[in-house]
């Protein structure tokens, strides 16, 4: 059977397969910042967070915690599951970076004890505004017996994320999620894990812009975007190769 495109997000393209219960993701290259106003290309990044989202999908599971992640068939392609993604952006934040800083005042650097769990509207027209929970009841976005499962899964995968990149001497500054309903109605993790959706900085490198080893060398033109996310690969490679 062809494969059928089902959705263009602006990292990845999602195609159906023969079982209708099960897609195929593929990760671009492309990358965008500021809702898309940025655009540009980082070379092999696909393949990069096609690994590096693999990787951190396997760890998750093997803790218990439900992804959509099945298979990976491909240097840029994995096998997963149909979900009705919930459009929020779950963002949980371990020290104070980006939006929070700009919206508060807060200190770049500042630790968040205990971590801030966000949600943001997933809507570009909008802007992905940030939500209270109210608003999300008001949309009907989730319940709030979904908004606690929210959370709770949130955290579980914070702790887990925190506790494996902290093995890889890198400090997991804060993270995107987004979650969907499988055919049961269960909350499952789904779209990725890498370093266009997380910060992660350098334990070692002090240097405030040298340590960044995420999407924002490419936010703000710091140059090796590509080397950042590749060295990411190698630390987590050489964690896994421990084990
Ligand atoms: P923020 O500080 O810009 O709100 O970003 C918080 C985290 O969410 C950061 O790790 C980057 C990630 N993120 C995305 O993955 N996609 C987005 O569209 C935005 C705005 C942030
Ligand atoms: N992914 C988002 C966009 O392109 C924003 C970001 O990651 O900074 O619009």
């Amino acid at each position: 059977m062809e494969r059928q495109q089902v959705y263009e997000g602006k990292a990845k393209v999602l195609y159906s397969t023969e079982d209708p219960g099960v897609l195929v993701s593929y990760f671009k290259d492309d990358a965008t910042a500021f809702n898309a106003q940025k655009k540009g290309q980082i070379a092999d990044k696909g393949k990069l967070n096609c690994t590096i989202a693999t990787h951190l999908f396997r760890l998750l599971e093997s803790q218990g915690i439900s992804t959509h992640w099945i298979e990976t068939i491909s240097d840029r392609e994995m096998q997963v599951r149909r979900v009705d993604i919930i459009p929020l952006e779950v963002v949980v934040r371990n020290v104070a970076a980006g939006s929070l800083c700009k919206q508060t005042g807060i200190a770049l650097g500042t630790p968040l004890k205990p971590s801030l769990v966000e949600f943001y509207y997933k809507n570009d027209e909008l802007g992905d505004p940030l939500l209270t929970r109210d608003r999300i009841r008001a949309l009907q976005l989730a319940d709030e017996a979904q908004i606690k499962d929210l959370i709770r899964l949130a955290n579980q995968i914070n702790t887990a994320l925190r506790i494996f990149f902290e093995k890889c001497q890198i400090i997991l500054v804060d993270f995107k999620l987004e979650f969907g309903l499988d055919d049961q109605g269960s909350i499952i993790l789904a779209d990725e894990i890498s370093p266009d959706t997380c910060r992660l900085w350098d334990r070692v490198e002090t240097d405030a812009s040298a340590r960044i080893l995420d999407k924002d060398r490419f936010r703000k033109d710091l140059g090796q975007v590509a080397e950042a996310y590749q060295e990411v690969l190698q630390r987590i490679l050489a964690q896994i190769s421990l084990k």
